[in-house]
């Protein structure tokens, strides 16, 4: 099973090559261009859950199997589970240890978390730490797989490292407080896997973090945002070509350019509730819909709307807080907020409405105030007093990126540079510790994001970086013929490493590319 077989991969390549003048062009599926998010709307076959209907579910702590002065060594079992999602159904979903989201793991920045994955899934899996400063062998590349077995037959060509059954992934985290997440990322099926639950929460903290008493316990709310659709049994709904995850990967027509769902789940549950005390609150936003973005706006039942204050992004404190009217979120990309109750009565209702989303989607979660407390909880002036602004006289060159839409082998497909991914193909060799500026361009919406080394926004279009571009992302949002410059510093490991768009539909249709840190 191991080195590049014969597989579907180098059809693809000289396919592409054929195609690459674009006899397919630029194939506009009606109804996607100029919306908000790309993708096509999948619709549940069961009637919808009303709103407000199930108490939101925090995804539970992981506790470690084992503690030695410097690492948590923690075990997490792939397993599926069927589990009631909308009432009166059940839903067979992918499991990190049994729950979706997977556990939350957390961590001290500089102490190892250690996660052996046992894959008792039918298919291979691989699990990658987004937002992580992780060694490359430990980081989940697309091809690094868990195989469920020995006899594992499905195509998965260029296999780099396999491992059977288990895999111990090693995570060093010399990174700031952040909020970070796992999710698979086997080559060609990500998307699927990650539509059927295969993502959670990973948290590190930090001294610096807690020297600014932020809300703790109860009102330290990690939510993930998943659009899902279901079909009339009660089962996820989804267009991949071959159902089994096998082979061949993809989705039908006219699901290219992104599955969206008609139904939204904060925490695996559909439009919850959650109820509040009357204190500030720490949200932490995580988009993990595989397509969909979000524009979030916090509307009180009666009028008011309550701003939304942000201290983090992908990677952690931004310097000071940033007052906002709503939050834009692209697949992946994290926010984390406070917002604040204090003035409420017990009785309000304040609903997280989506100015993205039309109909079922327009609306999110909704949050009841049910207890008066005293909360003398301030928000910080100063969040970040060591944070690093990079500079742009520090980039030792500029690389242009061009992320769009590309025929690959007759079929529809998405690609980097033009080149679909390959595990044997590099875009870029960046020493190790240099910073550069990267130029992306983007045809449609691409989420895009880059393993290992977070970045900063310099500016889009001729303009200097959006509202939501600041502080230390992984993850940038490039909105249709926009280019992006971001500003990269290639610390931590040396070995190769993948970017991609994040819209895991494109991910999975070829929209990923390597670079090899030397
Ligand atoms: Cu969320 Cu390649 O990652
Ligand atoms: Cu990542
Ligand atoms: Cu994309």
């Amino acid at each position: 099973m191991s080195g590049p077989g014969p597989g579907r991969r180098a059809v693809v390549m000289a396919g592409a090559g054929a195609l690459a003048a674009g006899v397919l062009g630029v194939p506009i599926a009606a109804g996607w261009r100029g919306r908000s998010s790309t993708g096509s709307e999948l619709r549940s076959r069961l009637r919808l859950p009303q709103p407000f209907g199930s108490p939101l579910m925090i995804p539970p702590v992981l506790e470690p199997s084992a503690t030695t002065a410097d690492a948590d060594h923690y075990v997490v079992r792939q397993y599926p589970v069927r589990t009631e999602i909308v009432p009166g159904y059940t839903t067979e979903v992918w499991t990190y240890g049994g729950t979706f989201p997977g556990p939350t793991i957390r961590s001290r920045r500089g102490r190892r978390a250690i996660v052996e994955h046992i894959n008792e899934l039918p298919v291979p899996t691989a699990v990658h730490l987004h937002g992580g400063v992780t060694p490359p062998e430990h980081d989940g590349y697309p091809t690094d797989l868990i195989l469920p077995d020995e006899k594992w037959d499905g195509h998965d060509a260029h296999h780099r490292d396999v491992t059977v059954r288990r895999r111990t992934y090693e995570y060093p985290l010399p990174q700031r407080a952040s909020t970070l997440w796992y999710h698979d990322h086997r080559m060609d099926f990500t998307a699927p896997a990650v539509w059927r639950g295969l993502a959670g929460f990973h948290l590190v903290g930090d001294e610096e973090e807690d020297a600014l008493d932020l809300p703790g316990g109860d009102r330290d709310i990690p939510l993930a945002l998943m659009d899902r659709a279901f079909d009339g049994s009660g089962a996820f709904r989804y267009p991949a070509v071959d159902p089994t995850l096998t082979h061949p990967p993809g989705v039908h027509p006219p699901y290219e350019a992104g599955v969206l769902g008609d139904v939204v789940l904060v925490n695996g549950r559909p439009w919850p509730y959650h109820e509040v005390d009357t204190a500030l609150h720490r949200l932490r936003l995580l988009n993990a819909s595989n397509a969909r973005r979000y524009r979030l706006r916090f509307e009180v039942e009666g009028g008011d709307e309550l701003p939304v204050v942000q201290i983090g992004s992908d990677h952690g404190l931004l310097p000071r807080p940033v007052g906002h009217d709503a939050v834009e979120l692209a697949p992946a990309e994290r926010f984390d907020v406070l917002v604040d109750f204090r003035e409420l009565r017990t009785g309000t209702r304040v609903r997280v409405v989506n100015d993205l989303g039309d109909g079922s989607t327009a609306v999110v979660m909704r949050f009841d105030v049910t207890r008066a407390v005293a909360d003398g909880r301030d928000v910080p002036d100063v969040l970040s007093p060591t944070f690093e602004r990079l500079r742009a006289s520090d980039a030792v060159r500029t690389r242009r990126m061009t992320f769009r839409s590309q025929g690959i082998d007759g079929k529809h497909g998405w690609v980097v540079n033009g080149e679909p991914f390959s595990p044997d193909s590099v875009q870029a060799t960046v020493a190790l510790g240099s910073t550069e500026i990267w130029e992306l361009t983007a045809d449609f919406h691409h989420p895009v994001h880059l393993h290992l080394a977070p970045f900063q926004v310099l500016g889009r279009g001729t303009g200097g970086p959006g509202p939501y571009d600041d502080g230390w992302k992984d993850t940038v949002d490039l909105r249709p013929a926009e280019a992006a410059r971001i500003l990269v510093r290639f610390d931590g490991y040396r070995g190769r490493y993948v970017f991609h768009c994040h819209n895991l539909e494109h991910e999975d249709m070829m929209m990923m590319a390597n670079f090899d840190v030397v």
